[in-house]
C-alpha cells in the first residue's frame, strides 16, 4: 500500500454535563456526542520516520511536531502492533481548531484507522478506540460516529437510542479560539465562587434521550445543554450575540459547542439551515456560518493507493 485516506467527522456535544474534577486532573461527566458533516482528511504513506503536515482552516495553529495528536496516535499504534515503519501523515483541515468541536481528536482517530489499514495491523474498531482513550477524551468518539453517549471523561462510549432521523445544524465559526484547559479552569473557578454548592454527580437528560428518540427537532432544540456554555461565554463575551441572532432568527436551539467557541443552531430543514446560516453572516456575529447534517459516520477509509 502508498497511501490510505480517511474522512473523519467533527462532533457537537447535545449535552455536556460536567461532574466535579477529578484526583487525576480530568472532570468526570455525561455527555452525548453527535457526529456532524464537516470532515477534515487524513493522508498517511510509509516513510523513513514520522512527519506530519497541515492545510486547510486554521492549519497555523496545529503543531506539525511530536505533539500533534495525530503523530501521537501513529506511535501508541506502533507501540501497540510492535515495530513497524515510520509514516508521514498529512491533513487536510476543514474542522475549526481549538473551536470546541474536537478537531485535534478526529485527526488522531483518522491517523489510528488509516494507519491499521496501511499496516494491515487488523485491530478492530473497539481496539482502535481503546488506543484512541490514550491520545485525548473525544479520540473514541470519532472513531465511533453517530451520536452516543460518553461517560467517564467522554471515552466510555454507549450508541444513543435514536429515530433514524436526519438533523440540519448550523456551525457558527468564531473569530478566536479557546483551550479546552482554560474552559474547564473558568468552570471550576465559578464553581468555587458559589457557596453551598453541591458537588452531583452528572447524570443523562431524559428530556434529549426522549427527543432523539422521537426524532423531532423541536424537543431535540429545548433539550440541549452545555455546562461549559456560561464559562466560553464569560471568557468570549461576542458569543452571547451570536446565539441571540440565532435564536432570533428561528433556530430551535443554540449552544456553544464543547468548550467553545464555536456555536451550533437546529434547524427544521436544509433549506431553514441555509437560511439561518446567512442571517448569521448578515448580522457580522460569526466569521463563517456552515451547514451540516447529522448524524453521519465515524473515521471511514475514503481513498487506498497500492
Ligand atoms: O483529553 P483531552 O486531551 O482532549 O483533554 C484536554 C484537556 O481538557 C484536559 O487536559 C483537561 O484539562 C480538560 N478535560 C477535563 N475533563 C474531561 C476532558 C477534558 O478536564 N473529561
Amino acid at each position: 500500500m502508498t497511501s490510505v485516506t480517511v474522512r473523519v467527522p467533527a462532533k457537537i456535544n447535545l449535552q455536556l454535563t460536567v461532574g466535579p474534577l477529578r484526583p487525576d486532573g480530568y472532570h468526570g461527566l455525561v455527555t452525548v456526542f453527535h457526529a456532524v458533516s464537516l470532515f477534515d482528511e487524513v493522508t498517511v504513506a510509509p516513510a523513513a520516520a514520522d512527519s506530519v503536515r497541515v492545510t486547510g482552516e486554521g492549519a497555523d495553529l496545529v503543531p506539525e511536531d511530536g505533539d500533534n495528536l495525530a503523530l501521537r496516535a501513529v506511535r501508541v499504534l506502533r507501540k501497540a502492533v510492535a515495530g513497524r515503519d515510520g509514516v508521514a501523515v498529512t491533513i487536510d483541515k476543514r474542522i475549526p481548531v481549538a473551536g470546541g468541536m474536537a478537531g485535534g481528536s478526529a485527526d488522531a482517530a483518522a491517523a489510528l484507522v488509516a494507519v491499521n489499514e496501511l499496516w494491515g495491523a487488523g485491530l478492530s474498531p473497539r481496539e482502535l478506540r481503546a488506543l484512541g482513550a490514550e491520545v485525548g477524551s473525544d479520540v473514541a468518539f470519532a472513531v465511533l460516529g453517530g451520536t452516543a453517549i460518553g461517560e467517564g471523561r467522554g471515552e466510555q462510549l454507549t450508541p444513543a437510542p435514536a429515530a433514524p432521523a436526519t438533523f440540519h445544524w448550523v456551525i457558527a465559526l468564531a473569530d478566536g479560539h479557546l483551550p479546552t484547559p482554560t474552559v474547564f479552569r473558568e468552570l471550576d473557578k465559578q464553581r468555587a465562587d458559589q457557596p453551598g454548592r453541591q458537588d452531583t454527580e452528572p447524570a443523562l437528560s431524559a428530556e434529549l434521550m426522549d427527543a432523539l428518540t422521537a426524532g423531532d427537532p423541536v424537543k431535540l432544540g429545548a433539550a440541549l445543554s452545555n455546562d461549559l456554555q456560561d464559562p466560553a461565554l464569560t471568557l468570549f463575551p461576542e458569543l452571547r450575540k451570536t446565539l441571540a441572532a440565532g435564536r432570533e432568527a428561528g433556530a430551535r436551539g443554540a449552544l456553544v459547542s464543547g468548550s467553545g467557541p464555536t456555536c451550533f443552531f437546529l434547524a427544521d430543514s436544509a433549506e431553514h439551515a441555509a437560511k439561518l446560516a446567512s442571517a448569521l453572516e448578515g448580522a457580522g456575529v460569526c466569521r463563517r456560518a456552515l451547514t451540516a447534517t447529522g448524524p453521519v459516520a465515524g473515521a471511514t477509509v475514503v481513498a487506498k493507493l497500492h
